[in-house]
């Protein structure tokens, strides 16, 4: 006679159980607290898992067709507010058949054929983890047309370019949004890129050696859009490489955003007043009436933070699990959710900020001729002029550049007579040199900061986004 699960044991496996689980066992044990979220994707599989079932004969059709409807009745229950999530229900899975059951009995119970929850767990997370590069391709892409606008309206705005923050060479505004568009391409790339390789389907790996039944798994890659079924059953149940691609992905991103974000800091404070935030994305202090914070920029800078920290606890759990599936992988959608929903935000707040931001053209162009900015310059034209040695044209420079902090002005503010007397083979055709516009016009290397080039490169990426 077979023992009779107790009525507290779980209704999926307590035949081989006499009690059910201890409370913390079951506060430890269950993910439905947050992997509810994938309760879309987890439908979509099991519908395209029973009608996989129907069209081998492994299930009938009539069972087929129940199971089908019914789990569009979940659905719309979820999606309506009003289901009946069961902490004892430990997931998503098994909250959703056993929901199903309840609606249409039976037929239920045949869903989880030639399944496992390993590979359901692993096809629903793929999904969800797609719809997110998708969408962080969609944000990106948005953000380089803000960004390019931008770069569009301000080509031929100087600005001081800097490196270690002190002032180097005049560059344009343009070239300096165009920096940020390169940046954000390639983060969309690395996106497209990631997407392309997670679009594999585990569904049919069952729990870890594939399955007996006479599955087609063509068939459910075909319904889920995955390109094709993963080759190995193994790998399709155990591996998270797609999150943490997605999660790497993210936090490069995270990273070039939390770059622009600070500029934006800098550049929007009472220093530099090289850009004017909008009111809609600032907000004011509570004690200090004169402040404007530039509180989205902060954020966004800081978001870094948790998307590298899901990142590098991802990649933790993974570290060293043997094949196949482990519960420690139950770990991997926090972090995951926390990230996207993070990323996302970041990237729609950044687009805002930076489609209400205006650049101070007069500020910054008064702000790239100082800091003796356009030195270089001076010193290319003793070695295009004068036949210097770069070293020497350099070493000249600098004492020009010293003589001039002594008087307290700026370089182009020099006499000849006080140049000559640095090197003699100085002519007044020097000066042209030392204005920002002729000295950014000059910088007409392919990347280089001249209008013509910045404008060049803007062209492209229209072209591309087009
Ligand atoms: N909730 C589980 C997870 O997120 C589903 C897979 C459970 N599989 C198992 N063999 N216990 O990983």
């Amino acid at each position: 006679m077979t023992k009779q699960p107790s009525p507290t044991a779980n209704q999926m496996w307590g035949g081989r159980f006499a009690a059910g689980p201890d409370a913390i066992m079951e506060a430890i044990n269950a993910s439905i607290s947050f992997d509810q979220r994938l309760y879309a994707q987890d439908i979509r599989g099991s519908r395209a898992h029973a009608a996989m079932l129907a069209a081998q004969g492994i299930i009938s059709d009539n069972d087929a067709k129940a199971i089908g409807e019914g789990l569009l009745t979940v659905l719309s229950e979820i999606e309506a507010g009003d289901f009946p999530f069961q902490t004892a229900l430990e997931d998503i899975h098994m909250n959703v058949e056993s929901r199903l059951k309840q609606i249409i009995g039976e037929p239920a119970g045949r869903l989880h054929t030639a399944r496992s929850r390993n590979d359901q767990v692993a096809t629903d997370f793929r999904l969800w983890v797609r719809d997110q590069a998708d969408a962080a391709i969609t944000g990106l892409d948005a953000l380089i047309r803000v960004a390019l606008d931008q770069a569009e309206k301000g080509a031929d705005w100087v600005m001081p370019g800097f490196t270690h923050l002190q002032t180097a060479q005049p560059v344009t505004w343009g070239h300096h949004m165009m920096a940020y568009v390169e940046m954000f391409g390639r983060d969309l790339s690395r996106f497209q890129d990631a997407r392309k390789r997670m679009n594999e389907s585990p569904l049919g790996a069952a729990a870890l050696a594939g399955t007996g039944f006479a599955i087609d798994r063509e068939a459910t890659a075909q319904a889920l859009g995955f390109d094709r079924p993963m080759a190995n059953s193994l790998d399709a149940v155990s591996d998270r490489d797609f999150a943490l691609e997605f999660l790497s992905s993210a936090a490069i991103c995270a990273v070039h955003l939390s770059r622009l974000a600070e500029e934006l800091v800098i550049w929007s404070s009472a220093q530099f007043r090289f850009v004017t935030m909008s009111d809609r994305f600032s907000t004011g202090s509570s004690i200090m009436p004169q402040k404007k914070n530039p509180d989205a920029a902060e954020l966004i800078r800081a978001k870094i933070g948790r998307i590298l920290g899901a990142a590098v606890a991802l990649f933790v759990v993974m570290k060293g699990l043997p094949l196949a599936y482990s519960k420690d992988m139950q770990e991997d959608k926090e972090q995951v959710f926390d990230a996207a929903d993070n990323l996302m935000l970041a990237v729609a707040a950044m687009t805002g900020m930076l489609a209400d931001l205006s650049a101070n053209k007069d500020r910054l162009e008064a702000a790239a001729g100082s800091g003796f900015s356009t030195a270089t310059d001076l010193a290319d034209w003793l070695v295009r002029e004068a036949g210097l040695p770069f070293r020497d044209a350099h070493h000249a420079t600098g004492a020009l550049v010293a003589m001039a902090e002594q008087a307290g002005v700026d370089l182009p503010e020099l006499t000849l007579q006080q140049m000559q007397s640095v090197n003699p083979a100085i002519t007044e055709d020097v000066f042209k040199v030392l204005g920002v516009h002729n000295s950014v016009a000059s910088r007409m290397s392919y990347g280089g900061t001249a209008p013509a080039q910045v404008r060049a490169q803007i062209a492209r990426w229209k072209e591309k986004l087009a």
